[in-house]
């Protein structure tokens, strides 16, 4: 008989998106979760599970809050080790830190020791999912996948596109990109919880040539995801108007090559013209919020309001190490901060959907992640809502649960995670 675990403590799940109507009637809160194969069976009221489950093992974490384990959807694992490099802007971030260190991974070795330390660091943090651009090493993505599938996690990654823009040992052609990239989806999509999704890096590092090898091969694969960067800086927006003069706007780029669809996953998406906004909503694409990395490199103001009010898909990523934390804590943070500027303050419960749900739902996977309900796979974490003193103190005084999460949102990190579990076992 397989073992059963009954989880008890304050158990947090969302009925609907905190975004449509009142945010603080979008959750449930129930007293226990039980898990049994690597999934959430049933959540109620723990005597009841107890009594209808009497062979279930308990686990009882008293008031710590229980939730799906955050999952974040635009991070390079590859820049793990050069988090925090100083003082650069985009298109100098990425020549003086980026390429440097990616090329590191020609080692498979390093490659192995970073995919390892990048999920050790994220599980103590509570992400246990995340969607990854690797390097342009095929190793890369082994090193990932192999490091994630020994662990159990579902995870999403693909190796980084680029053939040009790019130093000498970092670039493939369109032939190699594409070619590496049919074999690593052979390889590796659906082994597990695992699934490979086609990479272009951006506009800038690829000739027209390999966006249409991407293209096709995404046409081949239309079930896969296809993860790249859009409109993030104004100079890179100003370097791909002058790379594709014909095109009409950066979007169009990809637009042109067939790397527009549902299953697009584009990242910062900050200075949007009018077109690109339609079009994106049209097709139901997933835009992806970065805001520590949006403040951290210095490319702008992501518009939540607007795009969320036009129906948009919207996930929250670290973007490590673009951002400047492995957290979603923190990365909530930065939202709700990015929130304010733009004169929109984000309610704790849209802030802990968008790092669970959202981002979930922006990689088409909140069927089985990103939240507590029977049948969705137990990727569960325990937050402890007075991890430090300073936090402590504050939750004292809360009057309810969301005044009670926001001080760990704003203050958190990884003390505030007290347990992971991943696939129903704590890790
Ligand atoms: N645009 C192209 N590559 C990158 C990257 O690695 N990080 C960020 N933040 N933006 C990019
Ligand atoms: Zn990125």
């Amino acid at each position: 008989m397989s073992q059963k675990t009954l989880l008890m403590g304050r158990v947090l799940s969302f009925d609907r998106s905190p975004f449509d109507g009142d945010p603080t009637e979008a959750a449930s809160l129930s007293e226990a979760v039980l898990v049994e194969e690597g999934k959430v069976v049933a959540m109620g009221a723990a005597d009841d599970l107890k009594a209808s489950h009497p062979d279930a093992a308990i686990r009882d974490v008293g008031d710590k809050l229980v939730m799906a384990g955050f999952v974040d959807p635009h991070v390079h694992y590859p820049q793990t080790a050069m988090i925090a490099s100083w003082g650069k802007r985009l298109i100098d971030w990425l020549n003086s830190y980026t390429f440097p260190e990616e090329m590191k991974f020609t080692d498979p070795g390093y490659a192995a020791e970073i995919a390892e330390r990048y999920l050790d660091l994220t599980a103590a943090h509570g992400t246990t999912t995340m969607c990854s651009f690797c390097t342009i090493h095929p190793e890369s993505v082994d090193a990932f996948f192999t490091a994630a599938r020994k662990r159990g996690q579902r995870v999403v990654a693909g190796k980084t596109c680029m053939d040009r823009n790019a130093p000498e040992g970092l670039r493939d052609t369109a032939q190699t990109a594409y070619d590496q990239s049919a074999a690593l989806l052979e390889k590796w999509h659906g082994v597990d919880r695992l699934s490979y999704a086609i990479t272009p890096r951006f506009s800038p590092t690829s000739t027209p040539d390999q966006l249409e090898a991407m293209g096709a091969l995404w046409a081949e694969h239309p079930h896969c995801l296809m993860q790249t960067h859009l409109s993030e800086q104004t100079d890179e927006i100003e370097w791909v108007r002058s790379l594709f003069p014909e095109a009409r706007d950066y979007l169009d780029t990809y637009e042109k090559f067939g790397l527009l669809g549902k299953n697009g996953v584009y990242g910062h998406v900050i200075h949007l013209e009018p077109r690109e906004r339609d079009r994106l909503r049209e097709v139901d694409a997933s835009l992806i919020h970065c805001p520590t990395s949006n403040t951290f490199i210095g490319s702008g103001l992501f518009d939540m309001n607007g795009l969320m009010r036009d129906g948009h898909r919207i996930g929250l990523a670290t973007d490590t190490g673009g951002g400047s934390s492995f957290s979603m804590l923190r990365t909530m943070a930065a939202a709700y901060e990015i929130g304010q500027l733009r004169g929109r303050p984000l309610h704790p419960a849209q802030l802990l959907w968008l790092g669970t749900v959202g981002s979930a739902r922006s990689l088409h996977m909140d069927d089985c992640i990103g939240n507590i309900a029977p049948g969705m796979e137990a990727d569960l974490i325990v937050v402890n809502l007075g991890s430090t003193p300073a936090i402590a103190q504050r939750t004292a005084r809360a009057e309810d649960i969301w005044e009670a999460v926001f001080p760990t949102i704003m203050m958190g990190d990884d003390r505030a995670i007290s347990e992971v579990w991943i696939a129903g076992r704590p890790v």
